[in-house]
């Protein structure tokens, strides 16, 4: 018996049969790469879900950790740290928010999001406005497994086994701005959205909606809140993938002072502390009014050791311009996709931002053999969505990465899809017609 067949009777046995986990036993990873017990390198395309940016064995990282630990891990929110103002400060500069909540995930995080919008709500109620507690989310939404959380993820499957959920949520038709102003109104505490739909396939929001949802929110003193769990910290070459809306298309109702449709609350994650977990909620001043000491907290969140590795990832990503990398290593690999979709169209669509990039298929079948025959070929990727081919990698991919990937879709494609065709120009490919996000 193998170590790896050791492992996975015993989970077997002993763990909750939440995952279906593929037979690889991973065990160290340098660079953009992850290796198995075998020694076996595999690029990996999807940097733990988004968490890896800066890839496996980085020194700034490994260095933060060590230094860290030796000096403190844990002190409980009872005390004072270092690293909780000093990141802090550094992740509201970057985003146009003022004040920030620490949290360990990004479902704890969004739970913290929508407390906090009830709560405002209540605030408002009680200086007399009328608003309510309803929570707008969007079809094909997904902000994580915990109660309030997945009552605001759209697919009925991660809901309705565990009915009842949270009360009060209403879900919008993705990107409809009639359906959106049909569904406001002063009952709604707060709009949430993810700026790009990550598990809903990796859909920007038009600029058009995402205004009208600032707008109608600010009409009533609803929150918008955004969850840039997978899109944000420099995923889509910005600090958040809102920043990408510019204010010039928005309406003139002074909601943003800062180029881009400000929302009032947004959350973080998954990147945040290059793989050690750390959540956040950040908000503007109007949208912590309502919160004081005692209503919300966490024993683990913020702690000394996941704050001092978030600050070394944001100054490298800063010294390093990785925000300009990770623009052109994605502009590059959507380049590279519709070029590939041009031979195949069994692509038929290519979209992204920065470097949250996807392929969707024309058939679930092929996208799940697909994942599986890039694996085969020592690469990482997921499908979402049924039909997304969904890539996140790392943000110090390099274009050679990019070709290894495009080479190894093409033979995939051309062997197994029947729809490779002579080669075209990219303009000619129904990718390029729908080709993302680079609306703003
Ligand atoms: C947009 C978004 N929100 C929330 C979550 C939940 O984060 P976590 O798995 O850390 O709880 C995810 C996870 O995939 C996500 O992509």
């Amino acid at each position: 018996m193998t170590k790896l067949d050791q492992i996975r009777a015993a989970e077997a046995r002993l763990l909750l049969s939440t995952y279906e986990r593929n037979p690889i036993l991973f065990v160290s990873g340098e660079g953009v790469h992850i290796v198995d017990e075998n020694g076996t390198k595999y690029l990996d395309l999807l940097s733990g879900i988004g968490v890896n940016a800066l890839g496996y064995g980085h020194p700034v990282i490994e260095e933060a950790i060590l230094r860290q630990s030796l000096a403190l891990i844990h002190t409980s929110n009872l005390f004072y740290h270092e690293g909780q103002a000093e990141l802090a400060l550094r992740l509201t500069e970057r985003t146009g928010m003022d004040r920030v909540f620490f949290a360990n995930t990004g479902t704890e995080a969004w739970e913290g999001a929508m407390k906090l919008a009830r709560a405002h709500a209540g605030l408002l109620r009680s200086e007399g406005k009328q608003i309510g507690t309803k929570f707008l989310a969007l079809e094909q939404s997904f902000h994580g497994r915990t109660f309030g959380s997945v009552s605001t993820t759209y697919k009925a499957k991660y809901r309705e086994p565990f009915g009842p959920v949270v009360p009060g949520v209403e879900f919008v038709r993705f990107n409809d701005v009639d359906d959106l102003r049909a569904k406001f109104s002063s009952e709604v505490c707060a709009i949430l959205v993810e700026a790009i739909q990550g598990e809903g396939g990796v859909r920007p929001l038009t600029l058009e909606f995402l205004a009208e949802a600032r707008a109608l929110a600010s009409s009533t003193g609803a929150l918008l809140i955004v969850d840039e769990i997978q899109a944000g910290m420099g995923r889509t070459g910005k600090w958040c993938a809102y920043q990408h809306y510019a204010i010039s298309g928005a309406p003139a109702d002074g909601s943003s002072s800062v180029g881009w449709i400000q929302p009032d609350v947004t959350t973080l994650a998954k990147p945040l502390a290059g793989g050690i977990p750390l959540g956040a909620v950040l908000c503007t001043e109007e949208a912590s009014r309502a919160i004081h000491a005692g209503m919300h907290g966490t024993t683990f969140g913020g702690g000394p050791l996941a704050c001092a590795v978030a600050i070394a990832v944001i100054d490298h990503i800063e010294k390093e311009n990785l925000l300009a990398h990770v623009t052109e290593i994605g502009d590059y690999f959507q380049e590279q996709l519709r070029t590939l979709s041009a031979r195949h169209s069994a692509i038929v669509d290519v979209r992204g931002m920065g470097l949250m990039v996807a392929a969707e298929l024309d058939s679930a079948e092929l996208a799940k053999l697909t994942v599986a025959e890039m694996l085969k070929r020592r690469i990482l990727i997921n499908c979402t969505s049924d039909t997304v081919l969904r890539f996140l990698p790392p943000y110090i991919l390099e274009r050679a990465h990019v070709d290894t990937a495009i080479a190894a879709l093409d033979e995939i494609l051309t062997e197994h899809s029947g729809t490779a065709a002579a080669p075209q120009p990219a303009t000619q490919s129904a990718a390029q017609s729908t080709g993302g996000m680079n609306h703003v």
